[in-house]
């Protein structure tokens, strides 16, 4: 497939190399707005200045392709994606899926009219821990899940961008990972969020860099958020510590390690072991490209396609509203709701 890739720089960097290592891809056009990152890309992908543009526009008026990858900042996220999807082209985006529900949906609606192929890069799904942990649950034999909590407490500076600058840095632009990974996980979808944020008096940030969003999930379940972008110790990896408790025991995960605990009866442990995750053949960015490329040329739909993660997104936007207003919200809200009926049926 022939690819413009759109924001080359920061992040943009893994994608280029992803795309350089697939034998189903090729990289025909550059697009950034700074003229050192489209450099550098150009020259670690082999691409000529005649590729590299500084519009999306531009590029579509220059090359041909098929797809586009969008690693620019989120704020530009739908502006591309929806651009792409009229012009015939196929998308992967990088989370979140837009800076805002509106945006989202619009999106959403553009999947739906265009019948384009795309797809949202929640690549903390396709680690061996975490599809290991997901295997767990999905297995059965700890029962079903009645309360969980997710905590991730982790001090990380940008040096600046626009994590420093954008509204609820935690929950947007790094929650969307852990509120995904918490469905996928769980195979539970949430409901309702009650949350409250706030900015630690030595927080870098503008926004709020903590927070808590209780979700009450579709069984009934309530799974429990807790982090911290600007936290000061104790640092968990990038999946955040995870304590999920079932009718039969509970699963625990914590720096790579997890660790499964037989409760069979009320309270007694019976029981402890590790599980050992197995190594998946694809991780990350190359198993979503990979994704990407089977379902772009075949009917199939990817796993993180917009009718999936638009139900990601809601927890997060709601999660943002309950933290506004001190009001418990619905996650998914009436014209959501018509959406992911549209896509059910189309
Ligand atoms: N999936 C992951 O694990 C992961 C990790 C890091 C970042 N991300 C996501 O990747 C995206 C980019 O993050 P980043 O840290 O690389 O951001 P960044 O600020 O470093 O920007 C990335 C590139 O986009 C370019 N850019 C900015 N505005 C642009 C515009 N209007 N048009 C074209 N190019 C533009 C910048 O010049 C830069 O080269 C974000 O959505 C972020 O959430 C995902």
């Amino acid at each position: 497939m022939r690819f413009i890739h759109i924001g080359v720089g920061g992040f943009g960097r893994v994608w280029g190399q992803v795309l350089k290592d697939c034998e189903h891809s090729d990289v025909v056009g550059l697009v950034d707005v700074n003229d050192e990152a489209l450099q550098a890309a150009c020259e670690a992908g082999g691409c000529s200045a005649a590729q590299c543009f500084h519009s999306l526009q531009d590029a579509l008026k220059a090359v041909q392709a098929d797809a586009v990858v969008v690693s620019t900042p989120p704020a530009f996220h739908r502006r591309d994606a929806t651009a792409a999807m009229e012009a015939g082209l196929d998308v992967i985006s990088e989370k979140p899926m837009a800076d805002g529900m509106a945006a989202c949906k619009a999106i959403a609606r553009t999947v739906l009219e265009t019948g384009r192929t795309y797809v949202v890069s929640q690549n903390y799904r396709y680690s061996a821990p975490m599809r290991t942990l997901a295997n767990v649950i999905r297995s059965g034999r700890l029962g079903a899940i009645g309360q969980a909590e997710v905590a991730f407490f982790k001090g990380v500076d940008f040096g600046g961008g626009f994590r420093h600058e954008m509204p609820f840095p935690l929950i947007i632009d790094m929650g969307i990972h852990h509120f995904d990974l918490i469905r996928f996980v769980c195979q539970l979808d949430a409901l309702y969020v009650s949350g409250t944020s706030w900015n630690p008096p030595w927080s870098n940030y503008a926004g709020d860099c903590s927070g808590t969003a209780l979700f009450e999930m579709s069984n009934g379940a309530r799974v429990l958020y807790n982090g911290s972008w600007c936290a000061k110790g104790d640092f968990c990896d990038w999946n955040g510590n995870w304590h999920i408790e079932c009718e039969k025991g509970t699963v625990t995960y914590r720096n790579g390690e997890i660790k499964v605990y037989h409760v069979p009866g009320l309270y007694k442990v019976e029981g402890e072991r590790i599980e050992q995750p197995a190594p998946p053949r694809r991780t990350a960015q190359a198993y979503i490209l990979d994704e990407f490329v089977r379902c772009a040329q075949s009917t199939a739909r990817p796993a993180t396609g917009a009718t999936d993660n638009i139900r990601s997104i809601a927890m997060v936007f709601a999660a943002v509203e309950s933290m506004q207003s001190g009001r418990k919200v619905k996650v998914l809200d009436e014209s959501l709701r018509a959406i992911l009926e549209c896509t059910a049926t189309s």
